[in-house]
């Protein structure tokens, strides 16, 4: 089967986007050629079009931003739609820095209704929670146990689909700790950034 890895999170290669699509990638049984897309812009060349048309699949892997897709990205989609006539099955891992999972829900629906809009096959998605936790795990930390199981559960799942080309139902899971922690995280990085920016924590709540 031939299956494009579409990653779509303006931050490349070393966003949340990018682990969790080199992970489905790992997991995706049988004999298969892999093309991997960076989507971070506007448009795509013409020869990541043709590699496009050429895969059966797609897969997906974006952030959630303001409750929907990247503006570029949406920019893709509109592109894909009009160069790519032909059907191809369709699978969404999206992740978000909200702990709940369900944030992604709305973004998903922009999908399904391109989907269906564009003739393309809806297959199902990977929504994960806690996503700006994930990349800030050490590298040593195991991805199938601890804070991570959660999510390596997920993607195991959605790349089962992925091998059979069945559909699911949306895939929701968290980061594997209490949102306490998750938050106490969060700020704490919120703070560094700031510093690291030349900022004081106060101006985190300027307005
Ligand atoms: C402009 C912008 C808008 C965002 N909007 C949301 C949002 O509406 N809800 C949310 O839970 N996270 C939001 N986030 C957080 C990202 O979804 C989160 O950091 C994600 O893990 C980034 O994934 P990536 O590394 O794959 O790009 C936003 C981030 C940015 C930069």
């Amino acid at each position: 089967m031939k299956i494009a890895l579409i990653n779509a999170s303006p931050r490349g290669k070393s966003s949340t986007s990018a682990v969790l699509l080199e992970k489905t990638k790992s997991y995706i049984a049988g004999s298969n050629e892999f093309f991997d897309i960076q989507a971070n812009k506007e448009k795509l060349e013409p020869a990541e079009l043709e590699t496009l048309k050429q895969a059966e699949i797609w897969v997906f892997a974006n952030p959630l931003y303001i409750d929907s897709l990247p503006g570029h990205l949406l920019a893709v989609l509109e592109q894909l739609e009009i160069e790519c006539r032909q059907s191809h099955k369709v699978y969404v891992i999206i992740n978000c820095g909200f702990y709940e999972a369900v944030q992604n829900k709305t973004a998903l629906s922009v999908y399904k209704n391109w989907c269906s809009k564009a003739g393309y096959e809806w297959c199902g998605a990977a929504a994960i929670g806690g996503g700006g936790g994930i990349g800030f795990m050490p590298p040593e930390l195991p991805f199938n146990a601890g804070p991570l199981k959660p999510v390596n559960d997920a993607v195991v799942k959605l790349s089962a689909c992925i091998s059979g080309g069945t559909k699911t139902e949306d895939i929701l899971a968290s980061i594997g700790m209490p949102r306490f922690l998750y938050l106490l995280g969060a700020h704490a990085g919120w703070k560094k950034a700031a510093k690291a920016n030349g900022l004081k924590v106060k101006d985190l709540y300027r307005r």
